[in-house]
């Protein structure tokens, strides 16, 4: 039978950790696309599953087989069905840890590394022939080079807001941190492709983009004068782009805040004032160990900065606790940094040892019991700043952009300029559309209100409204 008139083929793939993730599983799915493979929902009944796995915290290792467990038993009922499943394990525990899983899992067919997800379709014919194949290689030729396009289907099937990768990997080793091994070293896609991606996801009716790396503002993609553009740069020319009304991006390092991005905060309305900034430790100490490269007073100066240019910036930020050799002393400077900024949302994790990472020789110091209580203590901080940036918003209007239907009835829902949820009552026609909205109430981390303006009328959406952005960590910095 010839490729076209063969029936849809059904792939799984289940994404864990980072929005970089998020945006391979859609590059991936893109990949496969030609190959007439379909994405479905469910594992069950696929003919190919894909783990879309992430190495940056906890026990990622063992959550991949655990999962291979599961799937294993999916595969002999497939068998017994008389049909095949393939499976593919991706993402960074690929990367980090490939001939193992192909030694210790003979379920697996195909282990594939984020760099050579374009290989995909004959890697599975490898695996056809050859049984497994295994491809965790770094390309020495350009990363970015193979990108798949998506079809305007496929586009318009993930609504308003996109994620569009500018870099991947970090140089910055830091000590704690398995990225720059599993990502490699830091490369920035040039000017023009972006700009190419942003038109045509802008020309099918995406509304917001996402910017994404592991080290966004260490960008420094050829420009159309042959020079290495800032990442400052970029963003003014992404946001001339017609029908891009918000630009964001993530994630960013405080040592590669330039004042091109300064100046983008204070000049670009599509900019939005809301900013990933991770510090991971207040403590100059755990700082220097860490190999951060900058000091907790570093940091509070780059904060100053954004917000002298732009008053109504507000940031979100990651912190480690319990990092080898962190006293109380050190903890308590982490609580006065986060006291001193007072942060719209922030992400607190334990810390866990790498391997392979310069952290993971150091002697562990902090207890698992007092790890325990400051992630407890920290993270009540911290929601305690979030309820009262939220609660900032009551009775004031705010502008949305709406992405999708809510889940009661009538209800439509969009994002403020900083990520928070906010439902009104309307008609569907709004998404798509950035209109005011006065916030009346507030639930847990959602706003609700009304619209404050009536609706551009005459431009129905041409979106199956699906999710909307979702704030999540790019893996690193
Ligand atoms: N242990 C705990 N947290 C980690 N992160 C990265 N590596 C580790 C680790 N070994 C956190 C950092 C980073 C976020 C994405 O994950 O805070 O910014
Ligand atoms: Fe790079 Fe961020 Fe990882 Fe540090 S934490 S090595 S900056 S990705």
């Amino acid at each position: 039978m010839p490729e076209s008139r063969m029936p849809p083929r059904k792939l799984h793939i289940k994404s864990y950790g980072c929005q970089m993730n998020v945006y391979d599983a859609q590059r991936m799915a893109d990949t496969l696309a030609p190959e007439g493979y379909v994405e479905t929902a469910s594992a069950e009944g696929a003919d190919l599953v894909i783990l879309n796995t992430c190495h940056i915290r906890e026990k990622a290792s063992e959550k991949v087989y655990s999962e291979l467990g599961r799937l294993r038993a999916a595969k002999e009922q497939a068998a017994r069905d008389g049909r095949g499943m393939n499976i593919v394990v991706a993402g960074c525990v690929a990367q980090a840890e490939g001939e193992e899983i192909i030694r210790r899992a003979p379920v697996v067919d195909v282990v594939v590394g984020p760099q050579s997800y374009h290989h995909l379709p004959q890697l599975l014919a490898r695996a056809k022939t050859c049984g497994r194949a295994l491809e965790t290689e770094f390309p020495v030729a350009d990363k970015f080079g193979f990108l798949p396009q998506p079809s305007r289907q496929a586009i318009r099937a993930r609504g308003i807001s996109a994620f569009v990768t500018v870099q991947e990997g970090c140089d910055k080793f830091c000590t704690f941190c398995v990225v720059p091994y599993t990502r490699g070293a830091e490369a920035s896609r040039p000017v023009a492709k972006v700009i190419d991606d942003v038109r045509r996801l802008a020309d099918n009716g995406v509304r917001e983009i996402t910017l994404i790396g592991q080290n966004v503002n260490a960008y420094h993609g050829e420009g159309s004068d042959g020079r290495p553009w800032p990442f400052g740069k970029l963003l003014y020319r992404l946001a001339g782009i017609p029908g891009i009304v918000r630009l964001r991006y993530s994630t960013s390092h405080p040592r590669d805040v330039e004042d091109t991005l300064i100046d983008a905060h204070r000049d670009l309305d599509a900019l939005m004032p809301f900013v990933h900034l991770p510090v991971q430790s207040g403590s100059d100490r755990i700082l220097a160990a860490m190999n951060r490269r900058h000091t907790a007073d570093d940091y509070r100066r780059v904060i100053d900065r954004f917000r002298d240019a732009r008053p109504d910036i507000a940031f979100s930020s990651d912190f480690i606790v319990g990092f080898p050799g962190e006293a109380e002393e050190d903890f308590a400077a982490t609580l006065a940094l986060v006291g001193q900024i007072g942060y719209a949302a922030a992400y607190s994790f334990k810390y866990s040892p790498r391997p392979g990472t310069p952290a993971a020789d150091m002697q562990e110091t902090v207890s698992t019991a007092d790890m325990d209580q400051r992630l407890v203590q920290l993270q009540n901080l911290i929601d305690s700043q979030q309820s009262a940036f939220n609660r900032t918003a009551l009775g004031r209007t705010i502008d949305v952009l709406f992405d999708r239907p809510g889940r009661k009835p009538g209800q439509i829902v969009g994002r403020t300029p900083y990520l928070q949820p906010a439902h009104v009552e309307a008609s569907d026609a709004i998404i798509g559309q950035v209109l005011p909205v006065t916030v009346a109430s507030l639930e847990r981390y959602s706003l609700f209100g009304t619209l404050a303006s009536q609706p551009a009328s005459g431009e129905p959406s041409n979106h199956a409204a699906t999710g909307g952005a979702q704030f999540q960590t790019t893996a690193g910095v």
